[in-house]
């Protein structure tokens, strides 16, 4: 991917995104719409991963037919809200291997904290898609793309449902190297940092809790 954004603006991530983003959509019809939507956003964001051929037959001939080339790709999910985007990316890419970032606000200096990590081995041969809905300040993903390239990251890319301006020019100066993929760019940060109009906070909506 040479662009460092790619809003993906298909008719049909557009319209799912929009019934997300109701307040009188359930928890069950949102977190059914995430997995959708995570399914046409990984299609995009996996566009140009190696390919090799094997050699096959067909039931008329044998021909070289194109399939991936390299080691499994890493799915990380950035807790809690990124396992609402990667059961969908799984469901398409069931031998993806996969990992888990952990993180939590300090209320005093407001920095991110790390509180679990588990990511797959030889990272540093994997496409690594680190997957969270939000990308609102961007303080938790930079944070949790810094840890990916201390265990070895090299190749990542950063998916997302939605994203502030803030948070892209945030991983812009951070991780330059780190293309971003997103159904959306909305307004700006509300005081809250939650993003504005967006869809409220993305793990209560698709866990039901408040
Ligand atoms: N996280 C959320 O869940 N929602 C926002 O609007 C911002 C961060």
């Amino acid at each position: 991917m040479t662009e460092h954004l790619t809003h993906v603006q298909h008719p049909l991530v557009q319209h799912k995104l929009t019934l997300m983003r109701k307040t009188s959509t359930s928890t069950a019809v949102f977190r059914q719409l995430l997995r959708e939507i995570s399914q046409l956003l990984a299609y995009e964001v996996t566009r140009e991963l190696p390919m090799t051929t094997q050699a096959i037959d067909t039931p008329l001939q044998p021909m070289d037919a194109p399939v991936l080339d390299g080691k499994k790709l890493a799915l990380v999910s950035i807790l809690r809200a990124g396992n609402g985007l990667l059961d969908g990316i799984l469901e398409l890419i069931p031998s993806a291997r996969v990992g888990f970032v952990g993180l939590y606000r300090d209320e005093e200096t407001l920095k991110p904290v790390q509180y679990y990590f588990k990511v797959p081995t030889e990272l540093e041969d994997r496409l690594v898609i680190a997957v969270d809905p939000m990308l609102a300040t961007g303080n938790s993903s930079v944070a949790a793309i810094d840890l990916l390239k201390k265990a070895g990251a090299k190749n990542i890319r950063f998916l997302c449902l939605l994203a502030a301006p803030e948070g892209i020019a945030r991983m812009k100066e951070a991780h330059p190297d780190v293309p971003i993929v997103t159904a959306a760019v909305d307004s700006h940060l509300n005081d809250n940092g939650y993003i504005v109009p967006g869809l409220g906070d993305a793990g209560d909506r698709m866990f039901g809790t408040k």
